[in-house]
């Protein structure tokens, strides 16, 4: 019961490693706002995310600055405070910079990088007035290194591991820690998608396994576990950390 008394909001919570992490975070006592754009699937999650008193899941683009600040408004009004936010919601795009528009370029950013300001400068104040909080964005191994074929993506990711830095100095003496997680390949539903959408998808699953040095994807819980420890007090040493939890893809 690492979070009693805390309250969290998780974007991105209706499914993968954002619906782990909040359903772990009520596991270990936190009151949880579950924010996601996609509405029923929400629903379905927040239905099983702890005692209807706990749980407050609010549809919301992060991408959108009224619907965040809505978003954050909701939480204080009903629990009071906010001691972290998981900025999660975010996707993946196939293509190079040739096969990416300007438009699916746009979209992409709107959601991985915007959605990580717009909902850091909403909860800064909420933070600010308690003295103190802690946000952890969700970066990616990529955030390191460059795959092929997804250039927006790579961009958005190494541009979370910037603003995790950067928070990081200006909010460290308020009593905030920025920190962020750098998942490798995690089987999620944003997984399933990539495998389904190729040609050979057998193939594909292998080489994505073989990526890890462990031979095989992460799970979403694994991601949660790394995502609970940097939330909690026992990371009060950790500020603009970011946490490689990948099986082994980036030390080869
Ligand atoms: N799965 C992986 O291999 C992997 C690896 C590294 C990093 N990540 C990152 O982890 C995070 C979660 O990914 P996942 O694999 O769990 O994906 P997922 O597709 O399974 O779940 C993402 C959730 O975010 C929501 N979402 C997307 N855009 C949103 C928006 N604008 N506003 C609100 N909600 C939005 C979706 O509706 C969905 O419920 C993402 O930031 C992703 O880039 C994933």
């Amino acid at each position: 019961m690492r979070l009693v008394g805390k309250v969290a909001i998780v974007t991105g919570a209706a499914r993968g490693i954002g619906r782990a992490t909040a359903l772990r975070f009520s596991a270990e006592g936190a009151r949880v706002v579950l924010a996601d754009r996609d509405r029923e699937a929400l629903a379905a999650t927040a239905a099983t995310a702890g005692p209807a008193e706990a749980v407050l899941a609010r549809p919301c683009d992060v991408a959108r600055a009224a619907e965040v600040e809505a978003l954050v408004a909701a939480a204080v009004d009903r629990f009071g405070r906010i001691d972290i936010l998981v900025n999660n919601a975010g996707y993946g795009h196939r293509g190079t910079v040739e096969q990416t528009s300007e438009a699916e370029w746009d979209a992409l950013m709107a959601t991985n990088v915007k959605g990580v300001f717009l909902c850091s400068r909403a909860v800064l104040p909420a933070m600010r007035r308690q003295g103190g909080g802690t946000i952890v964005n969700v970066a990616s191994t990529v955030s390191f290194i460059g795959i092929p074929e997804r250039a927006a993506y790579v961009a958005s990711k190494g541009a979370v591991a910037a603003l995790t830095r950067a928070m990081a100095v200006d909010h460290a003496k308020e009593g905030i820690r920025v920190v962020a997680v750098a998942p490798g390949t995690v089987a999620t539903d944003y997984y399933d998608r990539v495998v389904a959408g190729s040609p050979d998808p057998d193939g594909l699953r292998r080489m994505l396994a073989a990526r890890q040095l462990i031979g095989r994807a992460g799970t979403p819980e694994e991601i949660a576990n790394a995502i609970l420890f940097l939330a909690s007090d026992e990371a009060s040493f950790c500020v603009g950390t970011i946490l490689l939890v990948d099986g082994g893809m980036v030390v080869q």
